[in-house]
């Protein structure tokens, strides 16, 4: 496989850096390597010899594992650091660990950190390549991009014009930062629904409308992300209650019925079952969560190949 030619990037550090043109060179590898997804011999080699670190400061269930199962797809060996279960612990800083992890021969760092800018700063103190895992309330840029190519499965490569209503916690999420990007970048129209002191109007300036009636920002949409409501980002002062939220924006099948008759419903994980979306919901075939997942190894596969032809073209 030839790198295309309209990406010059060793970091993924924000969809926000992102042309048009980039997202849909990630796009065309995703595309390229999610039917090797399903062979017998997953392997391929493109990665052959490269050490991956995935250093995760925070919790992680999906993306940690998909990135972990991407660079094995590719053939590198990876090695995935907990904050909690290293030095960091003892009071090294940031800065040393990934410089220590760069002078033990690693090759890219996967990172997630609980501090918005932590990846960019990290791609400043070390040469290879940092992608971003999710940084704070900052961005999540392979979570959008997986979401889109979900889209583009669903409901067609070209998205201008295809209405996405993103539900929840607008506030506090890097999924939606990261969404609302990249949703932008490819021409679809955005709504952030959900309560005011969560949506608040301030987000408008991203070319996106602002809708605190639920019924207003579901009707006709074409699909729906759900985002979760996050306990341990100090929501509980925006509204009083988890049941009320629920009662007020909580995703029903009633509610469900007013989108689009073959809209889709998304949600990145995990997943409040019966807070933020309903599981039976969850679980009927309108939802494209699990495929949304499975995306997810596509489209990292995507960003480790293209991170690492980078650097490699800029040493040679
Ligand atoms: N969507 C997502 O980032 O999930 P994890 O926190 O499990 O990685």
């Amino acid at each position: 496989m030839t790198a295309p030619q309209d990406w010059h990037r060793k970091d993924l550090i924000a969809i926000e850096d992102l042309s048009r043109d980039e997202l849909e060179t990630i796009f065309h590898w995703a595309e390229r390597y999610k039917p090797t997804l399903g062979r017998t011999n997953k392997k391929l080699h493109t990665l052959n010899g490269v050490t991956v670190v995935n250093l995760f400061m925070e919790p992680s269930t999906r993306t940690r594992v998909a990135f972990e199962i991407a660079a094995m797809r590719l053939s590198a060996d990876v090695i995935t650091v907990m904050g909690d279960a290293s030095s960091l612990v003892k009071g090294e800083t940031l800065r040393d660990t990934a410089r220590n992890i760069q002078a033990l021969n690693a090759d890219m760092i996967i990172m997630r950190h609980s501090a918005a800018g932590s990846a960019k700063y990290l791609s400043e103190v070390i040469d290879i390549p940092v992608v971003n895992a999710g940084d704070g309330a900052h961005e999540h840029p392979t979570q959008a991009l997986l979401d889109a190519f979900t889209l583009r499965e669903r409901l067609g490569h070209d998205l201008t014009g295809k209405r996405i209503t993103i539900l929840g916690d607008i506030l506090f999420s890097r999924v939606a930062r990261s969404n609302i990007h990249c949703l932008k970048k490819l021409g679809a129209e955005v709504t952030l629904a959900g309560p005011a002191t969560l949506v608040p109007r301030g987000f408008e300036k991203f070319g996106v409308r602002v809708c605190h009636n639920l019924q207003a920002a579901l009707d006709g949409a074409d699909a729906v992300m759900l985002l979760r409501i996050q306990h341990e980002r100090q929501t509980s002062t925006h509204f009083p209650s988890l049941g009320e939220y629920t009662s007020m924006f909580g995703l029903n099948e009633k509610r469900a019925s007013w989108l689009k008759p073959d809209a889709i419903i998304m949600h990145p994980g995990p997943i409040n079952r019966g807070v933020e979306l309903d599981s039976a919901l969850a679980d009927s075939g309108r939802s494209v969560i699990l495929d949304q997942v499975t995306n997810g190894i596509a489209v990292r596969m995507a960003v480790l190949h293209l991170c690492y032809t980078t650097l490699t073209a800029q040493a040679s």
